[in-house]
């Protein structure tokens, strides 16, 4: 099997979570988020990751990673989380075919989805993204009105998405030429006119933003391991 590797973002500073130091160095049930990050991408099928840290604080996250339970390397990210990924993508080594982007603020990333992600491009997708249904009634707000969207039609997306690596850098470069500014990778895509392929994501894939989810992933750490608090 041809490599898949990896390109984590953890250069984020955590802004609505709070608290000290950069979020995916957080602890949970011991560990920081972006090694938990590692440990769930192992698992899923990825052989190397290319993580992607803020510049002052490179050599704690050196010191935080070599509990990691996959081979990587860091590099420096940027102001804008777009900024980071292709900074990630030009340090994936060239011959490399698959590239996974994924959010160190996603811990417990379960191994089948990120398994259907790697299949997915594997079988000739260009852009593949784990999506889910929205729970919530969402209502669009534009100014001092609202519309309700159809909830059914809605899907919330996750990470890791998943990528030829020539389109998702060209792709990349395209944006930054046109000025896009872009949430995900997977728009990145569909701006430089390929097609996004759904594959089903998981609730345990959410993403640590704000302090509510921190007890959640202590909690699924602590059902994982079977200790109870
Ligand atoms: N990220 C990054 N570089 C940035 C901004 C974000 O690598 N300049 C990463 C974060 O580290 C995170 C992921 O992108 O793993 C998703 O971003 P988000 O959840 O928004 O994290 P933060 O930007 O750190 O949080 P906040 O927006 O609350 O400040
Ligand atoms: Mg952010």
């Amino acid at each position: 099997m041809p490599n898949v590797v990896a390109v984590v973002v953890a250069a984020g500073s955590g802004t609505r979570l709070g608290g000290e130091g950069p979020k995916a160095l957080r602890d949970v049930a011991g560990a920081p988020l972006v090694v938990h990050a590692l440990a769930a991408l192992a698992a899923g099928g990825v052989s190397f990751a290319v993580v992607v840290v803020p510049a002052l604080r490179r050599t704690d996250f050196e010191r935080a990673l070599a509990a990691a339970p996959l081979p990587h390397r860091t590099v420096v990210g940027g102001a804008e989380r777009q900024q980071s990924v292709l900074a990630g993508l030009e340090a994936v080594a060239a011959g490399t075919r698959i590239v996974l982007v994924h959010d160190a603020a996603r811990p417990f990333v379960p191994a089948p989805v990120v398994q259907r992600v790697i299949d997915a491009v594997r079988a000739g997708a260009d852009a593949v993204i784990p999506v889910l249904p929205v729970v919530d009634t969402v209502r669009q707000v534009t100014g001092e009105t609202s519309v309700v969207l159809e909830r059914t039609s809605l899907r919330a997306v996750q990470t890791p998405q998943g990528f030829n690596l020539d389109v998702l850098l060209a792709s990349h470069h395209a944006a930054l030429a046109a000025g896009l500014a872009a949430t995900d990778d997977a728009r990145v895509c569909e701006f430089a006119g390929h097609p996004v392929t759904l594959v089903e994501g998981h609730r345990e894939a959410f993403k640590v933003t704000e302090p509510i989810d921190l007890a959640l992933a202590e909690a699924l750490a602590a059902s994982r391991t079977g200790v109870s608090r």
